[in-house]
C-alpha cells in the first residue's frame, strides 16, 4: 500500500491510517488520549495522528477506580469537548463498559450517537466475542478500532490488570482475537499488555495497522494515556509509560505560589488592578 502524502494540514483519515501499515519503523502512527478541549488542541497542533477519547477518562479525570463505572453520558461530555479542539487528527472514542454488552442493536445505537457527535471511529474491547458486533457496526458505516490483549474493561474477570499472551495458549488466543477482528472489518487494532515478540508476529500477520501499548517496539503505531506522559496521574505507572513532564508537580507549585502571594499581599498588584478614569468624581458618587 502506498501512503497518502502527510502534511501538517492534511486531515488524517481512515484510508490514510490504513496506508501507514508496514511503514518503516521511524514513521509510526502516533496516538494519544485526550479528554478535554485544551489538551485536544495541543495534541492536534503538535501533529498527533489519532486522538482517542479513552474510557481511561474514568480513572484519570473522574476519580473512579477502574473504567467500569463510566457512563455514556460522561463519555459524551468529553467527546464533545475534544471534538471542539481537533481539526487534523482522527478522532476515535471508546464505547464505555456496558454500552455494547447487551445486544448489537443497542451497541450500534450508542455508536451512532457518538458518530453524530463527531467521533470518526469507535473502539471496543474484546476479540472473537465481538465478531458479530464489529460486522454490524461496519455495516452501519461506523469505522471500528479493535482492542485485544489486556483489556481494562475485563478488570474483574482478569482479577486486575494482567499481561496477556505469556504462555502458548494465551498467545494463540490473542492472535486469534486479532485475526478475527480483522476478518470482521476493523481498520486497526490496539494490542495492549502483551509480549513484544507476540505483538511483532501479529503485526506481521495482519494487513491492518496494529497500535501498541505495552506491546513493545514492533507495532505499526503507539498509544499512551496523555495524562501519564504529562505526569498528571498520581498512582503507580506501568513499566511501558514514558513520562515527559511532571505536570502534577508544576501545578502544585503554581498553586502554592498563588496561595502565598494572596496571603502575603503580593496579589493582586497595581498592574493587575482596574482604576477609574475620573477618580475624584467616582469618589463623590461612592460617598452618596
Ligand atoms: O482508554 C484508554 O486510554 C485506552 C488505551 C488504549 C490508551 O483504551
Amino acid at each position: 500500500m502506498s501512503a497518502t502524502p502527510r502534511s501538517q494540514f492534511n486531515k488524517i483519515t481512515i484510508p490514510y491510517i490504513l496506508s501507514r501499515k508496514n511503514k518503516n519503523k521511524t514513521d509510526n502512527i502516533v496516538c494519544l488520549t485526550a479528554y478535554d478541549y485544551p489538551i485536544a488542541q495541543i495534541l492536534d497542533e503538535a501533529g498527533v495522528d489519532v486522538v482517542l477519547v479513552g474510557d481511561s477518562v474514568a480513572t484519570t479525570r473522574l476519580g473512579y477506580n477502574s473504567t467500569i463505572p463510566l457512563t455514556i453520558d460522561e463519555t459524551l461530555i468529553h467527546l464533545r469537548a475534544v471534538r471542539r479542539g481537533i481539526r487534523r487528527a482522527l478522532l476515535v472514542t471508546d464505547l464505555p463498559y456496558g454500552s455494547y454488552h447487551l445486544n448489537n442493536q443497542t451497541a450500534v445505537k450508542t455508536a451512532l450517537v457518538f458518530i453524530k457527535e463527531g467521533a470518526e471511529a469507535i473502539k471496543i474491547e474484546g476479540g472473537q466475542k465481538r465478531k458479530s458486533l464489529v460486522k454490524r457496526l461496519v455495516k452501519a458505516e461506523i469505522p471500528v478500532m479493535g482492542h485485544v490483549g489486556l483489556t481494562p474493561q475485563s478488570y474483574n474477570v482478569m482479577g486486575g490488570y494482567r499481561v496477556q499472551g505469556k504462555n502458548l495458549e494465551s498467545a494463540e488466543a490473542v492472535r486469534t482475537d486479532a485475526l478475527t477482528l480483522q476478518d470482521a472489518g476493523v481498520f486497526s487494532v490496539v494490542l495492549e499488555g502483551i509480549p513484544e515478540n507476540l505483538a511483532s508476529a501479529i503485526t506481521e500477520e495482519l494487513d491492518i495497522p496494529t497500535i501498541g501499548i505495552g506491546a513493545g517496539r514492533y507495532c505499526d503505531g503507539q498509544i499512551l494515556v496523555s495524562d501519564d506522559i504529562f505526569g498528571l496521574t498520581p498512582n503507580h505507572k506501568p513499566k511501558f509509560v514514558r513520562q515527559y513532564l511532571d505536570l502534577r508537580q508544576l501545578l502544585s507549585q503554581a498553586t502554592r505560589q498563588f496561595i502565598s502571594d494572596c496571603n502575603n499581599g503580593n496579589f493582586p498588584n497595581q498592574n493587575e488592578t482596574y482604576f477609574p478614569t475620573e477618580f475624584g468624581r467616582l469618589e463623590e458618587v461612592i460617598k452618596h
